[in-house]
């Protein structure tokens, strides 16, 4: 399988450009990417470290900014051992960014999620007010905690997050996005009955978004739909759902909140989350 990453931000699209050649290996060809955003990051890791046997190539943007960056954020090191980097390898400065950027971390369980909530905590002291702080750290804590309990595979999830100050890329804000390898959306909330009509992975996101839904057999089904609490204050916020072969988008400020679904032709395994906070100034 040959996966394309072209232009900006290429994984948010709505359609994931995939050719089925390659003799069975994992082509990541992200010779012409422009912009890679924390989905890009985080899905190439999780794409590869899927991949099993099958052998990884990633081929490297041409752009060395962008290369750079893949490896500042451990994209590069976090490649399963096998995986095969066509192009020029960056020898770039590790600068000290810990307050606008969380690179690539692998959440294998618990202690490396408290890690990481603990992390992002300090990144969003430093740039959200205080009435907003909570909320912002609720939200990507929800994230977090979904891909970790629910989505629960063998090689767990992967997580990253930037902030944004907008001087250079024009776009301000908190990106964060977590990608799991575990049974998909669909499948976790068919395990609860209310929720066995359910037939398609766009139905289910859709349907997870809704307040009160849960594939537990407890009283919550929240998360999701508390999401939004942190347009309270202004601010939009973007939130991007991948699993199977459907993705939902939804866009909410303090007034309106629009949330659409789409069946895709390519499946991916898993859950993917792309979120992004902005600061109203
Ligand atoms: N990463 C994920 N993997 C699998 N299922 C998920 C994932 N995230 C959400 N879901 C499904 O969506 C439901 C709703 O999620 P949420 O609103 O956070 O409520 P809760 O986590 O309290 O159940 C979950 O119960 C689960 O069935
Ligand atoms: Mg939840």
């Amino acid at each position: 399988m040959r996966i394309e990453l072209t232009g900006r931000c290429p994984l948010r699209r709505r359609e994931l450009r995939v050719e089925p050649v390659d003799r069975g290996r994992l082509v990541l060809d992200a010779r012409e990417l422009t912009f890679a955003c924390p989905l890009e990051l985080t899905a190439i890791v999780t794409l590869a470290r899927s991949a099993g046997d099958r052998k990884t190539v990633l081929i490297t943007p041409r752009d060395g900014g962008v290369m750079s960056y893949l490896e500042r954020m451990n994209v590069l090191s976090l490649l399963p051992e096998g995986a095969v980097i066509d192009g020029e390898l960056p020898f770039g400065d590790r600068k000290n960014l810990s307050d606008r950027l969380l690179e690539v971390v692998h959440l294998a369980g618990q202690d490396e999620a408290d890690d990481v909530v603990l992390r992002l905590g300090r990144m969003i002291r430093t740039h959200f007010s205080p009435e907003l702080r909570g909320l912002v750290f609720q939200a990507v804590g929800e994230l977090i905690d979904n891909a970790i309990s629910h989505g629960t595979g063998p090689l767990g999830a992967f997580a990253a997050a930037q902030f944004y100050t907008g001087r250079t890329s024009g776009r301000q804000g908190l990106e964060f996005a977590v990608c799991d390898t575990g049974v998909g959306v669909l499948t976790h909330l068919s395990r609860n009955v209310r929720h066995r009509d359910l037939d398609t992975a766009e139905a289910a996101l859709l349907r997870a978004l809704e307040k009160g839904a849960t594939g537990t057999e407890e009283e919550r089904g929240n998360g999701l739909a508390d999401l939004w609490r942190v347009t309270r204050h202004g601010g939009v916020t973007r939130l991007v759902l991948r699993s199977g072969d459907a993705v939902a988008s939804v866009v909410a400020n303090r007034d309106e909140r629009r949330c659409s679904g789409l069946t895709v032709e390519t499946r991916v395994c898993g859950t993917w989350a792309w979120l992004r906070v902005t600061s109203p100034h």
